[in-house]
């Protein structure tokens, strides 16, 4: 039977995610807007391409959470994105109200599904949803390091000129100022990255992947990146759906990992049917050893915000 897939937003990267999904065949989807014409027409647009590019799934819009009955999978998108010059701090009171409102619904329709939030700032939003949600901490999880590692891998792979498939590295912490890419884990070939690219170009191209998304607000103006987004949501979603056991830097709770409790961070995760199998621990440096733990003290920071929001 396909896997049936609720996709909750159905904005730039709801919509752009529920594309992707159906391209690759991995489920039927369930596109969910409060806005209901958007959803119900990205949907039908959707539908009506079908029969160029080959997919058989089916997509349906909707604003009713009776129609994602018995999902599998539950990404949220829904929310405000980032405007210029607005930090990933301040979207806390508008998107928390808004992400706690469709995990009630959903998770009322899908007791047993998996979560992915993408709604940002995204470590906390994830906080927000495993608390509505009252899963356990397995099935709750968000999608950040998936983005900022492409990213890095992007920008290595343009100063080296070679193929972005030959970089291999991790990003973790908050998806936010405070990311930890993991140059001890960058290697190109199998080579270490700081053989190969000066220390000070490796900074400025650190510092390029943690303003990757606020570059592209400032081009956009009146929305945030999506496309980039959409794909990284659905590496992790295949990973889930086709119990592939794949390790993808992903936000969940960690418990001591890391020497980082009760927060929810991006940390290497081993994916698979019943969502995040184990958190990897990785031989990091003291330096990004701190740097990791600092990251999570922020999270935990802006957890406090929804905490005192009282809902
Ligand atoms: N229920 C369902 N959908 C909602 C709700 C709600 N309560 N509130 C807002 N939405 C919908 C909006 O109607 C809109 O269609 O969420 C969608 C958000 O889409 P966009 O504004 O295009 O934003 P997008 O670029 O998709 O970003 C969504 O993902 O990457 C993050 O920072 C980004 O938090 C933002 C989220």
């Amino acid at each position: 039977m396909a896997k049936k897939i609720t996709v909750i937003g159905a904005g730039n990267v709801g919509a752009t995610t529920a594309l992707r999904l159906l391209e690759k065949g991995l489920g039927d989807v369930v596109l969910v807007d409060i806005i209901e014409g958007l959803a119900k027409g990205k949907a039908l647009d959707m539908t009506q391409s079908s029969p160029l590019w080959g997919y058989n799934s089916e997509i349906i819009g909707t604003c009713n959470y009776e129609d994602t009955k018995d999902s599998d999978l539950i990404i949220i998108t829904s929310g405000i994105p980032r405007k210029p010059g607005m930090s990933r701090e301040d979207l806390v009171k508008v998107n928390a109200e808004i992400v706690k409102s469709v995990v009630e619904q959903a998770v009322k329709e899908s007791p047993n599904a998996i979560i992915i939030v993408v709604s940002n700032p995204l470590d906390v939003m994830t906080y927000l949803a495993y608390k509505t949600s009252r899963f356990s901490k397995e099935k709750v999880m968000g999608m950040a390091g998936v983005l900022d590692t492409v990213r890095f891998r992007m920008f290595l792979s343009q100063e080296l000129n070679v193929s972005v498939e030959n970089i291999h590295t991790c990003v973790v912490g908050s998806h936010g100022d405070t990311m930890v890419p993991l140059l001890s884990h960058t290697t190109v070939a199998g080579i270490p990255i700081t053989e190969v690219i000066s220390r000070e170009r490796l900074n400025s191209i650190v510092q390029r992947t943690k303003d990757g998304g606020a570059e592209i607000v400032g081009l956009l103006k009146t929305g945030s990146a999506f496309y980039a987004p959409a794909a990284a949501v659905c590496e992790m979603a295949e990973a889930i759906l086709l119990d592939k056991k794949k390790i993808l830097p992903c936000t969940a709770l960690c418990q001591g990992q890391y020497g980082v409790r009760d927060t929810f961070v991006g940390v290497p995760v081993k994916l698979g049917a019943n969502g995040v199998k184990e958190i990897v621990e990785f031989k990091l440096t003291p330096d990004e050893l701190t740097a990791l733990r600092k990251s999570a003290e922020a999270v935990k920071e802006l957890c406090c915000i929804v905490d005192n929001m009282g809902i």
